[in-house]
């Protein structure tokens, strides 16, 4: 075959490209479509160093031999689904390395005419991202502890329990206070929740509301809020708007309520 110019140059960029793409850290695999069950034509060093296969045993399969136990089955459908109608899908996938070892695979699939092949082919790029996944699962985790303990209930004896309410107040924490007061109530029986706000720096309306919000919600299930530690004024507050505390029973501290439930 005689090669011009214009073709000695893209095959120079050709190579030039696969060299390139040989050695990068970054897995990439190309499928053929076209061939049973969608298999691996090409893969770099990249997925082999991801996966811990070789080459040899990489050629022939079908990607999904990286999947196990917990490679989460709606992501699987989903991209079955792009494969089937050839669109392009990033996912995140929990895989399996050779020595069983599990990794967190950021996995992107484009399908891509090869002009010189006359067809479609699938290639799949895949990032090692374990370390983000672990790290953002680890803060999610504390964030959780964090909002638990910013809300907690400290049940006294068989009929009271205390909600010391500390630092600033917004709807989202207002939102798991009313969630976790119910929860506890209902399990506890308690006659009595002391919500006590001798911690609070800010007195607002966001606050006046969330109390409000808890002292409709107590009553409903048969118990009887008490306040602690609250500013006179803030108890006042509220009159004339539709939230009033004026029925609430309020106390200067937890001790005085508590000598008046004994
Ligand atoms: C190019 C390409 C790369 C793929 N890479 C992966 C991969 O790294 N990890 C994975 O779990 N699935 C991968 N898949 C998806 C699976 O091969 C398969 O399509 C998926 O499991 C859905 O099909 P199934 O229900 O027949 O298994 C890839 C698919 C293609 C086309």
């Amino acid at each position: 075959m005689k090669v011009n110019k214009e073709q000695l140059k893209r095959m120079k960029r050709n190579e030039f490209v696969r060299t390139a793409i040989e050695y990068v850290d970054t897995g990439v695999v190309i499928t053929d479509p076209e061939l049973p069950d969608n298999p691996i034509v090409y893969t770099n060093e990249g997925f082999e160093k991801l996966s811990g296969y070789s080459t040899d045993e990489i050629i022939g399969n079908n990607c999904r031999f990286l999947q196990g136990a917990d490679s989460d089955k709606e992501t699987v459908a989903q991209l079955r689904s792009a494969i089937q109608n050839e669109e392009k899908i990033k996912v995140e996938i929990k895989n399996y390395k050779k020595n069983g070892e599990f990794f967190w695979n950021e996995l992107q699939i484009y399908p891509v005419y090869f002009e010189s092949e006359h067809q479609t082919f699938f290639v799949g790029v895949q990032q090692d991202v374990t370390k983000r996944k672990m790290a953002e699962e680890r803060s999610e985790h504390y964030f959780e502890q964090v909002k638990r303990l910013s809300t907690p209930i400290v049940p006294i004896d068989r009929k009271v329990s205390i909600v010391p309410i500390v630092g600033h107040i917004d709807d989202e924490r207002i939102d798991l206070i009313l969630k976790n007061v119910s929860a506890h109530i209902q399990k506890s029986g308690d006659e009595y929740l002391i919500i006590d706000l001798s911690g609070v720096s800010h007195f607002t309306s966001e606050l006046h509301k969330g109390v409000y919000q808890l002292h409709q919600l107590i009553k409903l299930m048969g118990a009887e809020l008490m306040l602690t530690g609250a500013r006179p004024d803030f108890v006042l507050e509220g009159v004339q708007a539709d939230f009033s505390l004026s029925s609430v029973k309020s106390f200067p501290s937890v001790q005085h309520a508590l000598i008046t439930i004994n």
